[in-house]
Formats: structure tokens, C-alpha cells, sequence
């Protein structure tokens, strides 16, 4: 029996059959890749890679017991030595405990940082829902600023805009500093009450452990019961308050179209004064591009330094999903400049030396080495959608002339087999 792919997964190939998953191409990948290395770099962020798994400790004090990444979708296991580990759900507590036991306070070039990595959750797959998912994430440490939280959505919002996205919109939020989420928990409880019964079942439970979640339900009755219920901004401090109106007013000057949902909570317990969510209509169902906000006292829970930070994560499925909804840019097929087709022997040692110094000059080239007729071969030349074509045999070799012909049009010029070299360089500036 044939072994196949995990539940929730899914392979990155150059070429991917099924047309309705193009995003799954890997160069559509490279390309946002380097879209997202360039905006950072623009933004004076730097990468950080932290391991694919963390103890399992640091994700239950960071992430927070009662959300449902926590609770119900953690991939942990004991290792051999019988301590417990998790595959990484998400990537703020991890960045913070290397930050923490770096101590990167010290280091300038730490505090802004951003990350391209695998997350994994055992969720209920359906699409734009995976098991092992990817994000775009970046952290800010040590600034308090509301100017430090509208550059992080700047920055998300910079490179949704790079890559050609369109009609996204930006939800943003307050929940306050500790004593405004006390006493909005309090008024929140209190509207609710009334309501516990017919509240989903999801829901009753949140009464208990969460009930800011329960504004973020999806059940349709739920709905109905919040549309009422109290907003979480007229229970903010004056500081809180103030926090979050200069991050208003920030994001305006800086062109960013937001609404202020007041319903807008997250699913991680870290969070204080700023949230936000990045939403596309494409995606249907799932549809959060990216999320994140402030979170003030994480470093602390984690044994750190009382820091500030702020960040967001966004998924790299999603983007390349609405990329392609929205009929954004991307490169097509990396095709080879010049495929050479060796016949005999002699050809076969000069063609690899051949290659050789093309590849050294930058040039992307490549050979058969399957010896088939060459009517086969050169079926798969035009697969690989190769520029140009060179049969080499001895003639050739002997007469140190090559035939190179254009596989568009056909078009075959000849040349010295010294002169092949630069005139592919020159051919690669013309493409
Ligand atoms: P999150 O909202 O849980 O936040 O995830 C961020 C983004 O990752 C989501 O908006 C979505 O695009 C994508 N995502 C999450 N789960 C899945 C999944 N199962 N399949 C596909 N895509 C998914 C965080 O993870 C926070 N660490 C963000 C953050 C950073 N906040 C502050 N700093």
C-alpha cells in the first residue's frame, strides 16, 4: 500500500496538477518570499528562525490554558526523554523566549524582527485551514509608542499592497490595558447573564474562562445576543484610551483605510491595547489574512524583562490563495535559458564542462541526461519550457560550431562554441 500525505497538509511543488491549487506552486512561494524580504528589509526588520518545537511549558504560559490553540490543538509529545514538547502553534511566545534568554534588550539589532516559518495545528482541516500552516510574522520589542503599533501594520499592510492585494480591510480594536479589561470582563458578564442559557455551548463554556471570546463567536445566535452587549472601548482608561485614538489617527496619516470593530478580540491570551485583523473577502469562511496587536505583559510572564512588544502573523496559504482570487502578479514557470542535448559520448563531457561555465556566469541552463531519441528529448525541453535548445554532437565538436534555436518561433541561429557563453549572457539581459 501506497503511503500518502498526512490529514491537513500538503506538498510545495514546481508544478502543481490540480488547477484549483495553484497556490501550491513553490515559485508563487519564492516570489512572495522575496516581496517579504524586501519590505522588511525597507523597514529596518531582521529575521530571527527559532526551532520547529519548543517545550511544551512555554506555549501553556504564553499562548494562555484557555484558548482553544492551547486546549484542543497542540501537537505535543514527549521526546525520548520524557519531556513534554509541542510543535510551534505560532510564533510570538517562541520569538520571545529566545528574546528573553538572549537577552536581546541589550542588542539594538534584535528588537525588530520578523519571521517566514511553519506553524502547526491540529485543527479540522477545510480550506484555507491546515494542519501545518505557514506565516509571515513580525515583532517589535520595547517601544510603548502607538507609533510602534501603527509601523506594524504599516508593514502588513506595505506588503499586501507589494504584492498586489486589493480590497482588504483592516479591523481594528482596543482591549484596553488590565484594569480596562477587568472592568469591561465585569460588564460583559453582567449583559450576558441574562443570556447564559441560550448562549452556544462553545460559548457557555467562555462564560467561564474567556467571555471577551465569546464577542468573537460564530454562531449565529451568538451573533444576535453580542450585537447588544456593551462595547469594550467605553470601558478603557484614559490612558488606554488615548493609546488607541492616537494609533487612529496615526494609521489615517499614514493612508491606511481601518474600521474599528469593537467586537474584534483575538484568540491568544497576550493581548493588550491594540488588535487588529486583516480580512479578505476572497477567503471565505477562513477569512483572517493576518492578525495580531499588542501585547505588553507576555515578556514578563515568560520570566523576562517588563517590555512592551507588539507584532502580527500572517498566512502565507491565505496571501498566495488571494493572489490568486484577485489575479495579483506572479512569475511564471523559472524556465532554463538553454537546454543542451548531448549526442555520443565526447559531447557528453563537453556539454557538462559546458554547463559549467554558463551556470558560473549566473545562467540558468540545464542538460538531458536520459540519452533518449531525440524526438522525446525534445518534448521534454518544451516541458521545461526552455528558451533555447542545442544539439551537440561530435560534428559540432569538431567543427567548433553550434546551432542554438529559439523553441517560440524556431528560429536557429549558429555560432562558435567559444563565443556560446557570451551570447547566452547577452540573451539572459534580453529576457
Ligand atoms: P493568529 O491569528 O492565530 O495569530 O494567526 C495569524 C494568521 O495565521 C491568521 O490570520 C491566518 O492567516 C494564519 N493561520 C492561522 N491558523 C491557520 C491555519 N490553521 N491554517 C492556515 N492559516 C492559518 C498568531 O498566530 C499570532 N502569533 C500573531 C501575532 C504575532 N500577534 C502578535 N504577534
Amino acid at each position: 500500500m501506497k503511503v500518502q500525505i498526512a490529514k491537513g497538509v500538503f506538498d510545495l511543488l514546481p508544478c502543481e496538477p490540480d488547477p484549483k491549487e495553484q497556490w501550491r506552486c513553490s515559485y508563487y512561494w519564492n516570489h512572495v518570499e522575496k516581496i517579504i524580504r524586501e519590505v522588511t528589509r525597507s523597514f529596518a526588520y531582521h529575521e530571527i528562525r527559532t526551532p520547529l518545537f519548543e517545550k511544551t511549558e512555554l506555549f501553556l504560559r504564553g499562548v494562555g490554558e484557555g484558548t482553544d490553540i492551547v486546549s484542543k490543538e497542540m501537537y505535543t509529545f514527549d521526546d525520548r526523554g520524557g519531556r513534554s514538547m509541542t510543535l510551534r502553534p505560532e510564533g510570538t511566545a517562541p520569538v520571545m523566549r529566545a528574546f528573553i534568554e538572549k537577552q536581546l534588550q541589550q542588542q539594538a539589532r534584535c528588537h525588530k524582527l520578523f519571521y517566514l516559518a511553519p506553524m502547526f495545528r491540529y485543527e479540522r482541516p477545510q480550506s484555507g485551514r491546515y494542519r501545518q500552516h505557514h506565516q509571515f510574522g513580525a515583532e517589535a520589542v520595547g517601544s510603548a509608542a502607538p507609533e510602534q503599533d501603527a509601523e506594524l501594520i504599516a508593514l502588513i499592510y506595505t506588503t499586501y499592497c507589494r504584492l498586489g492585494l486589493r480590497n482588504l480591510s483592516v479591523r481594528l480594536n482596543s482591549v484596553g490595558d488590565q484594569a480596562s479589561r477587568a472592568a469591561y470582563r465585569q460588564n460583559l458578564i453582567d449583559y450576558l447573564q441574562p443570556f447564559r442559557d441560550t448562549l452556544s455551548e462553545e460559548s457557555q463554556k467562555r462564560f467561564e474562562i474567556n467571555p471577551l471570546r465569546i464577542l468573537d463567536s460564530k454562531s449565529p445566535s451568538d451573533i444576535e445576543i453580542v450585537k447588544q452587549a456593551p462595547s469594550i472601548l467605553d470601558a478603557l482608561t484614559p490612558e488606554a484610551q488615548e493609546h488607541f485614538e492616537r494609533v487612529c489617527l496615526l494609521l489615517n496619516g499614514l493612508e491606511i483605510p481601518f474600521v474599528v470593530d469593537t467586537r474584534l478580540v483575538r484568540g491568544l491570551d497576550y493581548y493588550t491595547h491594540t488588535v487588529f485583523e486583516i480580512t479578505s473577502e476572497h477567503l471565505g469562511a477562513q477569512n483572517s489574512i493576518g492578525g495580531g496587536g499588542r501585547y505588553d505583559g507576555l515578556i514578563k510572564t515568560l520570566g523576562g524583562p517588563d517590555l512592551p512588544a507588539v507584532g502580527f502573523g500572517s498566512g502565507m496559504e491565505r496571501i498566495i490563495q488571494t493572489m490568486i482570487k484577485q489575479q495579483c502578479p506572479l512569475p511564471s514557470f523559472p524556465s532554463p535559458l538553454l537546454y543542451l542535448i548531448p549526442l555520443g559520448d565526447l559531447a557528453k563531457e563537453k556539454c557538462c564542462i559546458l554547463l559549467q561555465k554558463l551556470r558560473i556566469q549566473g545562467l540558468s541552463c540545464s542538460m538531458d541526461t536520459s540519452y533518449r531519441k531525440l524526438k522525446q528529448v525534445m518534448r521534454v525541453a518544451n516541458e521545461l519550457q526552455a528558451e533555447y535548445v542545442s544539439v551537440i554532437g561530435e560534428e559540432e565538436i569538431n567543427s567548433n560550431k553550434v546551432q542554438i534555436k529559439r523553441m517560440a518561433d524556431g528560429v536557429v541561429e549558429e555560432l562558435s562554441l567559444d563565443t556560446l557563453v557570451a551570447t547566452m549572457l547577452e540573451k539572459d539581459q534580453q529576457r
